[in-house]
C-alpha cells in the first residue's frame, strides 16, 4: 500500500475491504467484508431508474495521541434512518450501522491518514434499492454498504475563504421534496448550475429557497451560517439537510456563549453579517469571500482573510476531532486496532 498523504485530493482510493449487508425477505443478513469494489447487478434494479438511492458522508481522524476517532457516526445512522423512510427503503438499525462504520475503520486503519497531514478517512455508507422491477414502486429489497477512502485536507494551504455565486437557474430541492434527506437525486438536480458556476469562477451555488427565491438554503453541498453580533445565525427551511458539521458548530458556539439563531435568512440580511462560511464533512468550514448575486449583480463581501469567530468554530472542532481537546460531548469513537 502506497499513498502519498500530502497529494490526495477528494477523490476515491482503493482500500483493503467495504462492509455490506443485503435486505430480503423482510430482514437483514449478517455483516459481509469483502474485497470487491463491484456490486453485480441486473438492469433493471430500481435504484438505477428511479433514485431510490441515499448515502451519508462522516469522517475518521488519526489524532495527536496516534488514536483513530470517528466522528459522531451515530448522527449520520440517524439520519440514513430518516433518508430511508422517506424513501421507503428498509432502513438499516443504529447498531448495524456504526458496527459497519467501525469495522471499515478498523479493517481499513492502515488508510487512516497520519497526523499532521491535515488529511482524513472519509467513510462513505450507502443505501440502494435493489429490488428488479419495472413498475415506479418502493423497493423491499436493498443493500447497505461502507466503504471508505483517505482524502486530502480541502485547504491545502490553510483555510482559504470561496467565492460563491446565488444563481436561480436550478432549485435544488423543494419544501416538501427530498432536500432535507441525503437522496442522491437532490446533487443530480445542482449538476448543471454547480458546473456553470464552476466554469465562472466561483466554488460553490448558493441555493435558495424554491418557492419564493428570496432565502437562503445551502452553500453547494453545505449549509450555510452567518455571524453577527455575537450570533450565529444559520437557515431553517424544510429542504435543507440537517448537517451534521452545523450542529456541531451551534453548539460549540453556544458553548462560547454565543447566541445561536435558527430562522430564515434571506438574501438581502447577506449584507448584515460580518462573516459567512459553509460547513460540512467534506469542507469543515469554508469561509466566504464574496456572494455574487448573478441576476441582480450585487455583491457582498466578507474578505479574504478567516474572520475571527469562524476561525476559533474551526479550531474547536479540529481539535476534539483530532483529540488535542477533550471531547467535551461525547462526540468521536475510538477504533482500536485489530
Ligand atoms: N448540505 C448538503 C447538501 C450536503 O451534501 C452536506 C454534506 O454532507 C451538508 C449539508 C453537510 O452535512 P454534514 O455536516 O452532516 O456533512
Ligand atoms: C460531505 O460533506 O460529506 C458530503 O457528502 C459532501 C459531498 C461530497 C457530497
Amino acid at each position: 500500500m502506497k499513498v502519498d498523504w500530502n497529494k490526495l485530493g477528494f477523490d476515491y482510493v482503493k482500500t483493503n475491504v467495504n462492509i455490506r449487508y443485503e435486505y430480503k425477505g423482510g430482514e437483514w443478513s449478517e455483516m459481509q467484508v469483502t474485497e470487491d469494489e463491484y456490486i453485480p447487478m441486473h438492469i433493471s434494479t430500481t435504484c438505477l431508474h428511479y433514485g431510490l438511492e441515499c448515502f451519508e458522508g462522516l469522517k475518521a481522524f488519526k489524532g495527536a495521541d496516534g488514536k483513530v476517532r470517528i466522528f459522531r457516526m451515530d448522527e449520520n445512522a440517524k439520519r440514513m434512518q430518516s433518508s430511508a423512510r422517506k424513501l421507503c427503503l428498509p432502513i438499516p438499525t443504529q447498531s448495524m450501522f456504526e458496527k459497519a462504520c467501525y469495522e471499515c475503520v478498523q479493517r481499513n486503519i492502515d488508510f487512516v491518514p497520519p497526523y499532521g497531514s491535515g488529511a482524513s478517512l472519509y467513510l462513505r455508507p450507502l443505501l440502494i434499492g435493489t429490488k428488479v422491477g419495472l413498475g415506479v414502486k418502493s423497493s423491499p429489497e436493498a443493500m447497505f454498504i461502507v466503504f471508505c477512502s483517505p482524502v486530502g485536507a480541502y485547504f491545502k494551504d490553510g483555510m482559504k475563504p470561496i467565492k460563491v455565486i446565488i444563481d436561480r437557474m436550478q432549485d435544488r430541492a423543494a419544501p416538501r421534496g427530498t432536500g432535507d434527506i441525503k437522496a442522491g437525486g437532490n446533487y443530480a438536480s445542482s449538476i448543471l448550475s454547480g458546473e456553470k458556476a464552476h466554469v465562472m469562477g466561483y466554488s460553490n451555488v448558493m441555493y435558495l429557497d424554491a418557492v419564493e427565491h428570496k432565502y437562503i438554503e445551502e452553500c453547494g453541498a453545505a449549509n450555510f451560517f452567518g455571524i453577527k453580533d455575537n450570533t450565529y445565525v444559520t437557515p431553517k427551511s424544510p429542504s435543507i439537510l440537517p448537517s451534521i458539521t452545523n450542529k456541531s458548530l451551534r453548539q460549540l458556539a453556544q458553548h462560547l456563549g454565543m447566541k445561536v439563531e435558527e430562522r430564515p435568512i434571506s438574501v438581502e440580511e447577506l449584507g448584515e453579517f460580518s462573516e459567512a462560511g459553509a460547513c460540512g464533512t467534506a469542507a469543515v468550514i469554508s469561509p466566504i469571500e464574496s456572494v455574487y448575486d448573478i441576476d441582480t449583480e450585487k455583491i457582498v463581501r466578507y474578505g479574504e482573510e478567516v474572520g475571527p469567530v469562524s476561525l476559533k468554530l474551526y479550531n474547536m472542532l479540529q481539535d476534539i476531532q483530532y483529540g488535542r481537546a477533550e471531547d467535551l460531548f461525547g462526540w468521536t469513537k475510538v477504533v482500536e486496532r485489530a
